[in-house]
């Protein structure tokens, strides 16, 4: 079978093409043949050796796949041969197949093409769970999205609308924010043309309930400020490399909410009600996962290099097929 390789830490460049043996499933594990991969930001920091767990080259990157069970292991009974899976990991979904444990991995519902269900994955799981649970969004509030081009943004302004909220799309191009507006993102801001703080001073005259924020760097102050008295500033990820420093004055004067997205900390019974939720907006077309660009296997470097430039729109994938 074909896989993705990083020999060593670097640039997207870095990667080749290897003909590798199919990996035999251990105990509890199933091997899978993929259909689809993601391409997730943090892929590209886990070959750059960036990312907070770090994998000793050689490996296989990929952290996020879609397709079918074609063996499992002795004691497997979770899932059967045919079963249509996703799965998530740290490294390893770059390949035509997979060994994995069994029981990290979520059946496909029907009339869900692998497609459809591996970029439904990280991306809108974090968005959701992140607007349920840590922003807390209801109906008619008012939500400010950075990033609202790239996969957990465009995630969130689609989730947000879901959910009843008015989205306040921010990114860096008129394409990207045309995307948020598709999914009914109510203002758009392009952060690259001016004065951000004073944009959404104008959009949101009373402020924001809350901002969803996966950029960080010199978008996170404004947008924190763009919050009215009470409102949730949350934090999910530093995609422009660059960690803000936030006065904590403007978090005393106006009793901001400053919160942090992990999956690990939501409790167990709203992660499961959230998941289901998420299931039915999938499983009815209510929300569809926004796939800009599909590449072939051979084409990986492209497809992360267009993630790592941070010129992905929604979701970028992998066809372990063509
Ligand atoms: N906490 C969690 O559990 C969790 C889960 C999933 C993802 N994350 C994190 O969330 C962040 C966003 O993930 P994503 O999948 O949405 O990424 P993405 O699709 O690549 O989008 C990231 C956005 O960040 C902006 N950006 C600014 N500078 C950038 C740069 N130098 N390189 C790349 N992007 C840049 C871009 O928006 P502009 O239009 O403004 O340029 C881009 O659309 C990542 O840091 C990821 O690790 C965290």
């Amino acid at each position: 079978m074909r896989a993705v390789v990083c020999p060593a830490y670097g640039p997207p460049e870095i990667i080749r093409i290897e003909e590798r043996r199919s990996p035999a499933p251990g105990p509890g594990q199933v091997r899978v043949r993929v259909g689809a991969a993601a391409v997730n930001f943090p892929d590209v920091l886990v070959i750059a050796g960036e990312y907070q767990i770090k994998v000793p080259p050689p490996f296989v990157p990929g952290s996020e796949f879609a397709g079918t069970v074609v063996e499992i292991a002795d004691d497997v009974d979770s899932v059967a041969v045919g079963d249509r899976v996703t799965g998530t990991g740290i490294v390893g979904a770059f390949a035509e197949e997979v060994a994995v444990p069994a029981a990290g991995l979520a059946r496909i519902p029907d009339g869900v093409d692998d497609h459809r269900a591996a970029a439904f994955g990280v991306a809108y799981r974090t968005a959701y769970h992140c607007l349920r649970s840590v922003a807390r969004i209801r109906a008619g509030d008012q939500l400010v999205v950075l990033g609202a081009g790239g996969g957990v943004g465009l995630a969130a302004v689609q989730l947000g609308v879901q959910l009843g909220a008015e989205v306040t799309a921010v990114a860096s191009s008129a394409e990207k924010l045309s995307a948020a507006a598709a999914y009914g993102a109510s203002h758009l801001i392009d952060h690259t043309t001016g004065d951000l703080r004073g944009t959404l001073r104008e959009a949101l005259p009373e402020g924001a309930h809350a901002v969803v924020d996966p950029v960080g760097g010199r978008l996170s102050e404004p947008a924190l400020r763009s919050l009215r008295r009470g409102g949730r500033f949350v934090t999910v990820g530093f995609a422009s490399g660059v960690i803000p420093q936030i006065p904590l004055n403007l978090v005393l004067v106006k009793g901001i909410h400053l919160l942090g997205f992990q999956f690990q900390d939501l409790p167990p019974d709203e992660f499961h009600r959230n998941e289901d939720e998420l299931r039915k907006l999938l499983t009815t077309g209510q929300v569809n996962p926004h796939i800009s660009a599909v590449y072939p296997l051979t084409r990986a470097t492209a497809a992360l290099r267009k993630v790592a430039d941070g010129k992905a729109i929604g979701k970028i994938l992998l066809d372990l097929t063509a």
